[in-house]
């Protein structure tokens, strides 16, 4: 059996509590002897800044750049306002992304039926929910320059973000969402703003071109990305894979995971290109949600996004894609018997912690795997 190497990077506020019951589970995978997971934990985010006052350290981003995988738990929060911008905790993400090219972060949100009424949507344009949004990760506004604060002396600041894509990083993200959308109900469509910027011209210019192509068999629709927010609240189950940049990937992937009851709910992988040589890609499993400093310390997190993002490492970095199917199964199970964490709880179900509902899906998965 291979040795897979993980670098857990637990982070701040509720990511710690979160990645225990991740943990749970690799030990327990260890245990039955059903994989074998080397662990290594590292520090990231305002962790990071209050032991050695960067958002990662050299180290441990070295030892992100050698694992098979690097599971994520979320970072930020307060305490960590007034850092300078460069040290801020969200720099150690965004680093990790960049130095290990994970320019492809898949966001799936799945309406599992237990949570049918959990959203703020009716039942019926939720019910049976299944959508992607795949999010360009490393380009875009993100890390375009020049990126400047500048002073201009008359009282006034000026600040500059900028968005830049080449063709090459529009492609790249298209053939992604393309080849899953072929997995899947083969349908991509692809969000920008043509309608005022440049990056959204050639954005719509690449999709269609690469679609042309290589994918005429996936069927290709382009939507103005504010608008694709409004039909994703007015009737999600349109979309199959949305393709979009990593700003509008953001916002729109925070909409969708409200459409599944909670931001508590929603998985992200975070992948690279795959190496022609070793078959490997780089990868980082993460949920969408940040640190939540409202209910960390607390045990109200649902650890759910975090469990089912390392349900996706087993899914794209190891090959297990049954045992993955299990956990997501396992989870849906136990919302079934009608435990909730704090944020999906609903009248008539059962509230319990960020540990009960680990051990609960633990419980299931080892049921279903008997
Ligand atoms: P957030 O996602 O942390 O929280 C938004 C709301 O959702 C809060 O009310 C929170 O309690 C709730 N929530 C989030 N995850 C939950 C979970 N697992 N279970 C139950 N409820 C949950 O977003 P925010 O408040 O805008 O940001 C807080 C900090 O997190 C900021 O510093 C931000 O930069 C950071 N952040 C980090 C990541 C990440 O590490 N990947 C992602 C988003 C935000
Ligand atoms: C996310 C987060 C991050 C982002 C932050 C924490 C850098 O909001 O992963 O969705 O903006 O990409
Ligand atoms: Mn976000």
């Amino acid at each position: 059996m291979a040795t897979h190497k993980l670098l857990l990077l637990p982070g701040d506020g509720i990511g710690p509590e979160v990645m225990g019951e991740v943990k749970r589970l690799i030990d327990w995978l260890n245990s039955a002897g059903i994989a074998r997971f080397e662990t290594d934990t590292g520090l990231v985010g305002g962790s990071a800044y209050d032991a050695h006052k960067v958002s990662i350290s050299e180290g441990d981003m070295a030892k992100a750049k050698d694992a098979d995988a690097v599971i994520f738990g979320a970072v930020g929060g307060p305490k960590w306002d007034a850092v300078p911008y460069e040290v801020r905790p969200e720099a150690g993400l965004l680093r990790l992304r960049k130095d290990l090219a994970l320019f492809a972060n898949l966001r799936p949100a799945v309406c599992y039926p237990a949570l049918a009424d959990a959203s703020s949507l009716k039942r019926d344009a939720i019910e049976g929910l299944d959508i992607v949004i795949v999010r360009e990760l490393t380009g875009g506004v993100y890390f375009g320059e020049p990126k400047t604060i500048t002073d201009l002396g008359n009282g006034q600041k000026r600040a500059i973000d900028t968005q830049v894509y080449d063709t090459y990083e529009i492609e790249r993200i298209g053939r992604v969402a393309f080849e899953l959308a072929r997995k899947r109900k083969n349908k991509v469509t692809s969000m920008e703003k043509r309608n005022v910027m440049k990056s959204g011209v050639l954005w719509n210019e690449v999709m269609t071109q690469v679609h042309k192509r290589e994918y005429l068999d996936v069927t290709l629709e382009h939507q103005l990305a504010d608008s694709g927010g409004m039909m994703l609240v007015k009737w999600p189950k349109q979309f199959d894979v949305i393709v979009t940049d990593n700003l509008f990937g953001d916002m729109l992937s925070d909409i969708a995971a409200m459409l599944t009851g909670s931001l508590g709910m929603l998985p992200s992988a975070s992948l690279g290109e795959v190496d022609v040589k070793s078959k490997k890609r780089k990868a980082l499993y993460e949920p969408v949600h940040g640190s939540a400093p409202d209910i960390a310390g607390k045990g109200l997190a649902n650890p759910i996004a975090m469990i089912s993002s390392f349900g996706m490492a087993l899914r794209y970095s190891f090959d297990m894609g049954d045992l993955a199917d299990k956990v997501d199964a396992a989870i849906a199970a136990v919302l079934a018997s009608g435990l909730r964490t704090a944020d999906i709880k609903s009248e008539g179900t059962t509230a319990v912690s960020t540990t009960q509902m680990g051990e609960a899906i633990l419980k299931e998965l080892q049921k279903l795997h008997a």
